[in-house]
């Protein structure tokens, strides 16, 4: 009896010794003091033992259990701790470790300088208004006295949804979507995307931008067009900046006038980069069309309003020395960290 407990007990501390989990300790807790334990099975044994025996057996017997439990005891203890020293050890903190570096993104270049026309034409008074790129035909031809067989249609070929929707090639709409919401006075920019059946180059895209200007007030005339504009222009080039404006025509103003600006380059000496010109063609512009006023319900003998679009593509283009259009879409880290 004596020495198979004693057998016992190295059985059991060596098991709870090498216990690397609580499982296995919990299975060596079973196998040894569980219910149908080794040493379960020996104090049961006890009742067969002779009154003289019985009491130095269950002694040695209570010993080996209490030697048992604390050798659990204390492996429990150091398992826990061994858990939390492995914890503390993979979650160490290194703060001398460099930091990861955080790439920070910026504005595209078209729109840092569309936010700078922002800045120009809201200090002017001008506030910001937006409008559908898919849009009625309606609004984008012919309430602009574009009538369906007009010649300026072919220069603006687009994707027709239907024949009443298309994709818009021109912000001059929102001229008369705002007309339509607004009473006189007006003054208002509306930036957006623009859509052309135009084949891919160095200076088309079949999508890209336009800024919309327009102004509606009584006593309006060509001089606030020019001041406007001038003033824009050395704003956004320089105050050294000149402009002219020469004659042109679009449908819905009159009269119609193209700005040019003093080339950046040569300051209106002429160089190549102006094709000797010393002018640079950036925006449209006009008196707003009486019929394009009565069609808004604006009486023309009451109102007079100026319009004009800018390309904003064409103006980033100039600004950055930027030889072809297609570095804006591609979205080249290389091309667009240079801004
Ligand atoms: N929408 C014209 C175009 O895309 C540009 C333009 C010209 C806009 C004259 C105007 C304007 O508002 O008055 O070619």
């Amino acid at each position: 009896m004596k020495e198979q407990l004693n057998q016992i007990l190295s059985a059991a501390l060596a098991e709870v010794k090498a216990a690397a989990s609580q499982q296995t300790l919990e299975a060596a807790r079973v196998k040894f003091l569980g219910k149908k334990g080794e040493l379960t099975a020996i104090l049961r044994g006890m009742g067969k033992l002779s009154a003289e025996e019985r009491p130095a057996a269950g002694q040695l017997a209570n010993q080996v259990r209490a030697q048992i439990e604390q050798a659990l005891e204390q492996a429990q203890v150091n398992l826990a701790e061994a858990v939390v020293a492995h914890k503390l050890a993979s979650e160490t903190i290194d703060v001398t470790m460099p930091g990861q570096k955080i790439s920070l993104g910026k504005r595209h270049p078209l729109q840092t300088v569309l936010h700078q026309l922002y800045d120009i034409f809201t200090g002017m008074g001008f506030s910001i208004a937006e409008g559908p790129e898919i849009e009625y035909d309606y609004y984008n031809f012919e309430a602009l006295n574009i009538p369906k067989n007009h010649p300026a249609r072919d220069t603006q070929d687009t994707f027709y949804i239907n024949d009443n929707i298309v994709l818009r090639t021109q912000t001059s709409g929102m001229q008369v979507r705002v007309m339509e919401q607004q009473k006189p006075p007006i003054r208002i920019i509306a930036p957006g995307r623009v859509y052309r059946s135009d084949a891919v180059d160095a200076t088309h895209s079949p999508v890209f931008h336009q800024i919309e200007g327009l102004v509606v007030d009584k006593g309006i005339t060509m001089g606030d067009l020019k001041g406007s504009l001038e003033v824009f222009a050395k704003r956004l080039y320089g105050e050294d900046t000149g402009v002219r404006f020469r004659p042109h025509h679009f449908p819905f103003t009159e009269p119609s006038a193209e700005m040019d600006v003093t080339c950046f380059k040569c300051h209106g000496k002429g160089c190549p980069l102006c094709k000797g010109e010393g002018y640079i063609e950036i925006l449209g512009c006009g008196m707003v069309h009486p019929k394009v006023l009565r069609g808004c319900g604006i009486d023309p003998e009451v109102y007079s309003g100026f319009a004009f679009g800018v390309g904003l593509e064409r103006i980033v283009m100039q600004r950055y020395k930027i030889d072809d259009m297609r570095l804006f879409y591609e979205n080249d880290l290389r091309f667009l960290a240079q801004f």
